[in-house]
């Protein structure tokens, strides 16, 4: 076991937590995996928990819930690294999304917070369509959203983890902010009809108007939750992340993994065989 740098790993029980976690297990490196469901606990909305989670931590890795294009995520952002700085911590690598003002902004205030940072800034993740929040909607066969004909270049949760461990580990990264993406623009069409003939289920894309996303959206949950999603969409939809980033390339030398291998990978684990 590898003491001298032990891992916070900040919502771990997350789809890029659990592989970051793992990560570290496998390799006998000191860590920590907190969330709200741990001992200690971490959670987000009771800062009266973060400093014992840190005790005795060098570097953390953040994963922030719900995101941060939240009103106030930036404010908890340097909150929270003010905490870590006076329980002694060294580094923060922090997990971000591209193309959002909120998320710029609270990766500003971390890179200002004197402690060494790194950013892993992923486009969508690929295990949205079966970890995730998309899962419903592919099991159901209709994947509405308001992304229009949009290019994303989606990329998988395990090309983030290998990305958030290497800046966890190795101090040459600090300082960098990576684009990390996968290696193909895809619409939410070819997304759908890519896993839909791997899995041979039908799925189709249905386009949606902001408005009627937001409709759909408040009838399956609060509206605080509702108008924050739509609001990501309506931001990140409009064209800015249409580029496929580098952040793969330049952090691990290799080309990250492609949406058909992750669905073969998928469909191999057991993915999409549930019923509607
Ligand atoms: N999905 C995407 O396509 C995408 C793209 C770019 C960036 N991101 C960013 O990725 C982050 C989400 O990562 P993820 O998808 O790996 O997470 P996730 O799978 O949604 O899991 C959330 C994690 O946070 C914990 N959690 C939930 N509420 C919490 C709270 N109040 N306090 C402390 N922990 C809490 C959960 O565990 P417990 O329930 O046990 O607490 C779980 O470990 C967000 O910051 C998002 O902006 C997502």
């Amino acid at each position: 076991m590898t003491f001298d740098n032990p891992i916070l790993v900040i919502g771990a029980t997350g789809k890029i937590g659990s592989r970051v976690a793992s990560r570290m297990a496998a390799l006998d490196h000191a860590h920590r995996a907190v969330s709200r469901s741990t001992n200690p606990a971490f959670n987000w909305e009771d800062p009266a928990t973060w400093a014992d989670a840190m005790r005795g931590m060098r570097s953390a890795f953040v994963t922030y819930v719900p995101d941060l294009a939240a009103p106030g995520a930036p404010e908890v952002v340097e909150h929270l690294a003010a905490v870590a700085r006076a329980e002694g911590l060294r580094k923060i690598v922090l997990l971000s999304g591209r193309g959002e003002r909120g998320a710029e902004l609270s990766e500003d205030r971390l890179s200002r917070s004197g402690l060494d940072y790194a950013v892993v800034r992923a486009s969508w993740f690929n295990q949205n369509f079966d970890e995730g929040m998309l899962l419903p909607s592919i099991l159901s066969g209709t994947l509405a959203l308001a992304a229009g004909d949009k290019l994303e270049p989606f990329v998988d949760a395990d090309d983030i983890a290998d990305v958030a461990v290497a800046a966890l580990l190795d101090d040459r990264h600090n300082g960098h902010t990576y684009d990390v993406t996968g290696p193909r623009l895809m619409t939410f069409a070819d997304a759908a009809s890519e896993i839909a003939a791997a899995a041979g289920r039908a799925v189709n894309y249905v386009p949606l108007s902001i408005e009627d996303f937001h409709a759909a959206l408040l009838a399956e949950m609060g509206r605080a939750e509702a108008d924050l999603l739509t609001s990501i969409c309506a931001e990140v939809f409009d064209g800015r992340n249409e580029w496929v980033g580098d952040g793969v390339q330049k952090a691990l030398g290799r080309e990250p993994r492609d949406f058909a291998d992750y669905v073969r990978n998928a469909i191999a684990k057991g993915a999409w065989r549930q019923a509607a």
